[in-house]
């Protein structure tokens, strides 16, 4: 990584603005679900704090919309929880910026901790409005950023403010991410295996076409492999289909074959005859879905095939599940691999963000997995070779 880190900063007495990204999922009464990104953040907030830093943490919550009741993104409940985790004092103020937060800010001691309001109560957070991120750049001396889950979005608290204080470091998490899939996108260790799964091609297309230059194998399940089936003249009976990205799957198939990229899919599939875990369903081999039935899991043989060439591999990626994982019937390709990943550590295994992350969570196989990205949307753009904004702005060794 040739970027500034956590711990190439001298902190001691320095108050360190921190993004990170709190966006976490919450109960109805507002109270924390799912503390994982917090949890992934805490080495970095213990370390400022541990090295006598007065540490200003910013975060959205959510999707705050202008002049409507937004009191459920209040970053209260979440300030409360984070104050349960650590052994430093956390407060919590109500503004993003002005008057209140340089009050609390001046009355920061070494060592604690200062939770700002939801950067998007702002509105020029997502404008990256210069002013705010001049303002936010102002309560502090350097810049962390430990919110991987955000760093795909040019926002003041991501991106702006680097432009208007000294040091921009990346926090521990920040790091592991760039180091985990910087090597995948550079030097990985081959055979590397990339599984997608996902609804719909055309949201996959850029990933696919950087992944076909970088794999050995490309396996595809899930929603999206439908719709290649059906490029290929199979019939597919209900199950979903991305009509606009049928010419983009002929495509990739081609571009796939022209690389000498092996590209696997489904060869038998469980389908449904309704989209619940009480409807009927059955095993059908590749074409035999028929009218009235949807297909929602790889079948047993596919699972197989697919096994075979996961075990040989030295580095897998998986972003998307490759069936209904939420659905007890229809877990049982998304659990299949994910056990199988589970039970070869020596398999570097990096787990995208978002539903793929869910799913090895509800397997309870997440501590099994090489790295399990906070990041939905940030480790997709991250496998599609984009610059992120919140890490291009992040100072350079
Ligand atoms: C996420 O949950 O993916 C991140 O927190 C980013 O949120 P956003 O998609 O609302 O920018």
């Amino acid at each position: 990584m040739n970027k500034l880190s956590i711990e190439d900063l001298k902190l001691q007495g320095k108050t360190v603005l921190m993004r990170v990204d709190f966006n976490v999922p919450q109960n109805a009464d507002g109270s924390v679900r799912d503390d994982r990104r917090i949890q992934e953040a805490l080495k970095s907030i213990n370390y400022v704090c541990e090295k006598g830093g007065k540490l200003i943490l910013m975060s959205h919550l959510g999707r705050p919309k202008a002049g409507e009741d937004n009191t459920k993104y209040k970053m209260d409940p979440i300030a409360a929880h984070l104050a349960t985790l650590v052994k430093s004092k956390v407060t919590k103020v109500d503004e993003v910026v002005g008057p209140a937060v340089e009050a609390a800010v001046a009355a920061l001691q070494s060592g604690d901790i200062l939770v700002l309001e939801n950067t998007r109560f702002h509105p020029g957070e997502t404008k990256n409005d210069p002013e705010l991120s001049k303002q936010l750049a102002a309560l502090g001396d350097i810049y962390i950023s430990d919110a991987f889950g955000t760093v795909h979005r040019a926002h003041a608290s991501t991106e702006g403010i680097t432009h208007f204080i000294g040091q921009s470091a990346a926090g521990f998490l920040v790091a592991r991410e760039m180091a985990y899939f910087g090597r995948v996108l550079s030097d990985p260790d081959r055979p590397l295996v990339a599984i997608l799964g996902g609804a719909k091609v055309s949201d996959k297309i850029t990933v696919i076409e950087n992944l076909l230059n970088l794999v050995d194998t490309l396996i595809i399940g899930g929603g999206m492999a439908y719709t290649f089936m059906k490029a290929q003249g199979h019939e597919i009976g209900n199950s979903l289909l991305d009509a606009a990205g049928l010419d983009t799957a002929k495509n990739i198939m081609a571009i796939a074959r022209e690389k000498g990229v092996e590209l696997l899919l489904p060869t038998d599939n469980v389908v449904a005859d309704a989209f619940s875990n009480d409807a009927q369903w059955k095993v059908v081999p590749l074409g035999g879905i028929e009218p009235g039935w949807e297909g929602l899991d790889i079948g047993p043989e596919t699972l197989a095939r697919f096994s075979e060439v996961i075990t040989k591999a030295h580095t897998v990626v998986w972003n998307g599940p490759v069936g209904v994982f939420e659905m007890e019937n229809f877990a049982k390709g998304t659990r299949g691999i994910a056990e199988l990943l589970a039970a070869h550590p020596e398999i570097t295994s990096i787990i995208g963000g978002g539903d793929s992350a869910a799913a090895v969570k509800q397997f309870g196989l997440d501590e099994k997995m090489s790295h399990v990205s906070t990041g939905g949307g940030a480790s997709l753009e991250m496998l599609e070779g984009k610059i992120l904004p919140g890490l291009a702005a992040l100072t350079d060794k």
